[in-house]
Formats: C-alpha cells, sequence, structure tokens
C-alpha cells in the first residue's frame, strides 16, 4: 500500500515535470536556429563570421557578467587582451550597450579608443540583444585594408548580434533545461537510494561503467546523453520494491526475486509521461533481457534488445557482482570478468562484452 503510493506519488511529479520539460523544449525547438551548439561554440562562429563577412583583423564576442555590471571576453580572433574587463560605463561599449545601437569609429585618434588594441585604426561596436536584455557585445577592429566602416557594415554587424542574440538565448534556455532535468533525475536517484542502504554508490558506478563502455563502442554522443539518463534511472522501479525485500539479509526466495523482477516496467511506468525520453524509457524497460532471448523477462533476444539496455546489463552485473550483498561477500575483479565472458553470447552481447573487457584494461 505504502509502496502503491510512493509510486503514484513519483508518478505524479514525473507528470508535472513532463509538462514543464514539454514548454521549454518546445521554446527551444522553434526558435531553431545553432539549435544544436554550446555557447562557446555559438561565439566562436560569431567571432569567425565577422572576420570573414566585414574583413576586420580582430572580432570579440563580450558577454555580461551575471550581475550584468561587468564585460568580458567570450570569445575573440586576432589581436586582442582576453584578460581585460570592463566595469560598467568604461567607454564606447557599453554606450552601445545602453543605447541599444552600433557605434562606429574611424581613422580612431582618440585615446579612450586607443588602448583596447595597440595601434588601432577604426572600431566598431554593436550590443548583442536578447528577447529581454542584452547579453553582451560584438566588438571588430581595422578592416583588413585599412578602409574605413561604411553603414553597409554596420547592418552587417547588426545582422550578426542580431543572429548571436537568439541563439545565445537558446543556448541558456538548453542548459536551464539540461539542468532541470539532471536535477529531476538526481532527486529520483537519491529517493531510490534512500529505500536501500547497499544500492547507494551502485547507479554511480554503473553509469560510470555503461559511460566507459560507450564511449568504447565510439556511441554518438546523443546516444551517450540517453545512456548516461538510461544507467542512472536503470533501476528507479525499485522504489516500489518492498524494504524489506531489497535490505533483506539471506537468499532471496523464488517469490521475492519475482518482486524484484517487476522493477523494469515499474521504473517504464513511472517515466512514460516524460515521450522525450522514449529510448530511455525503453533501455531501462529492457536492462534484464537475455542476449539468447532465454531467462529475460520479455523473452527480448538479440538486435530486439535496445543497444542502451544492452550496454546497461554489462554494466550492472559487473557491479552486482563486485559489490557486496547482505548474502554474499564480493567477488574480485578478475572473478568478475570471467564471470561475464562466461555469459558472452547467452546473457550478454558479444560485441558489448568485447568493448567492457577492452573499457577494463585501460
Ligand atoms: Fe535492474
Amino acid at each position: 500500500m505504502e509502496t502503491n503510493n510512493i509510486q503514484n506519488d513519483l508518478s505524479l511529479t514525473v507528470r508535472e515535470l513532463a509538462g514543464a520539460y514539454e514548454e521549454l523544449s518546445l521554446l527551444y525547438r522553434i526558435s531553431g536556429i545553432y539549435s544544436t551548439l554550446s555557447i562557446d561554440e555559438i561565439c566562436s562562429i560569431v567571432v569567425s563570421e565577422a572576420v570573414t563577412t566585414l574583413g576586420v583583423k580582430t572580432a570579440v564576442v563580450l558577454f555580461l557578467d551575471e550581475k550584468g555590471e561587468t564585460l568580458y571576453t567570450k570569445a575573440h580572433k586576432g589581436e586582442w587582451n582576453s584578460a581585460r574587463q570592463f566595469p560598467r560605463d568604461d567607454g564606447v561599449i557599453w554606450k552601445s550597450i545602453e543605447t541599444k545601437k552600433p557605434l562606429a569609429f574611424c581613422t580612431i585618434k582618440e585615446t579612450e579608443y586607443m588602448d583596447y588594441i595597440p595601434d588601432i585604426n577604426s572600431l566598431m561596436v554593436c550590443p548583442i540583444l536578447g528577447k529581454a536584455k542584452a547579453v553582451g557585445a560584438i566588438l571588430v577592429a581595422d578592416k583588413a585594408l585599412n578602409e574605413e566602416f561604411f553603414s553597409n557594415d554596420s547592418k552587417l554587424l547588426m545582422a550578426i548580434s542580431t543572429q548571436a542574440g537568439l541563439a545565445i538565448e537558446n543556448a541558456f534556455l538548453y542548459a536551464e533545461l539540461d539542468a532541470l532535468s539532471m536535477g529531476a533525475i538526481k532527486c529520483l536517484v537519491k529517493a531510490l537510494e534512500a529505500t536501500s542502504y547497499w544500492t547507494a554508490g551502485h547507479t554511480e558506478r554503473v553509469t560510470e561503467y555503461a559511460m566507459g563502455i560507450g564511449h568504447v563502442m565510439k556511441l554518438e554522443t546523443e546516444t551517450l546523453e540517453k545512456l548516461k539518463i538510461c544507467a542512472l534511472l536503470h533501476d528507479i522501479g525499485k522504489i516500489a520494491t518492498p524494504k524489506e525485500i531489497l535490505n533483506k539479509s539471506s537468499e532471496l526466495t523464488a517469490g521475492e526475486w519475482l518482486e524484484i523482477k517487476k522493477h523494469p516496467v515499474v521504473g517504464a511506468e513511472i517515466l512514460e509521461e516524460l515521450k522525450q525520453f522514449k529510448d530511455v524509457i525503453l533501455g531501462i524497460k529492457y536492462h534484464h533481457e537475455y542476449w539468447d532471448g532465454h531467462n529475460g523477462i520479455f523473452g527480448l533476444k538479440r538486435e530486439e534488445i535496445p543497444l542502451i539496455a544492452r550496454i546497461l546489463s554489462v554494466a550492472d552485473t559487473f557491479d552486482a557482482l563486485t559489490s557486496d550483498r547482505p548474502y554474499r561477500p564480493k567477488n574480485s575483479k578478475e572473478k568478475a570478468i570471467k564471470e561475464i565472458i562466461k555469459c558472452s553470447g547467452t546473457q550478454f552481447d558479444p560485441a558489448v562484452v568485447e568493448a567492457f573487457l577492452k573499457w577494463v584494461s585501460l
């Protein structure tokens, strides 16, 4: 009864989280450009784009710090002192941000601008504006042929900065979304680990082993991300397993094993509202399947079992073998490896075992 309540509460929390996630993902998706890039990648593209499009020797992206009081260098190309910071009201960069307009200076004589770059000849600054507030500024200096900046240059720089503003805001949104998901996942893991003292650390280790195998298998970044989330949540269904069974200090009975075996399905049910986690949910649901189709919970075999689940199966078993259990001491690493090799082709995908062996020998 108590475990059912826990499962219902968790399902409700996950449903609420799914709503928030959906909303943020939609915002993120519809804003489109540069959608898969990080902030650093965007800024490095922006400075390269500015150098090529405007034919300048130096291009710099400056960001506002968290308080919005100081500008610091986020990316640059060409001659520039990237350690220098610009406190509020310091010169033309801040003026451009405050007026939300580009400012250009040709054939600079004023000493005020000279110290941005030694022997500077001409300078143009444009604010990078997000939807609600400024993010920072782009500064370009000295056309390659010592030409002056014209109005067309300022239009081009504005086009680049508008694009940059949108892209950077999207990337911030994505980073927030990522933090939200990771935070929620970690809360779920903590809730699980609180139910069984000997599972503490299991999730972290399985995640480390699974990621090690995934890297040896050269999985794509997106698949690695899914593998990580799947490893963190693989046993979440055990939250509904009676504590007395999880913490039993003697060998489990057949009936108790049946109870434990429900956890992949329960885990998948708890997370089912998170539509974006479809592959993760399948990984959790099938992480106790056997490669040869025997002894698994659903009887899937070979490639019918998702790759994430096949990797997880090896990582999970290796950690179980090398960890103490209330009813048996842990095995040595060598003995556990032998056991994994013995089960290659029956319980485990041989390709995953091969990658596992490479990873443990690293
Ligand atoms: Fe499991």
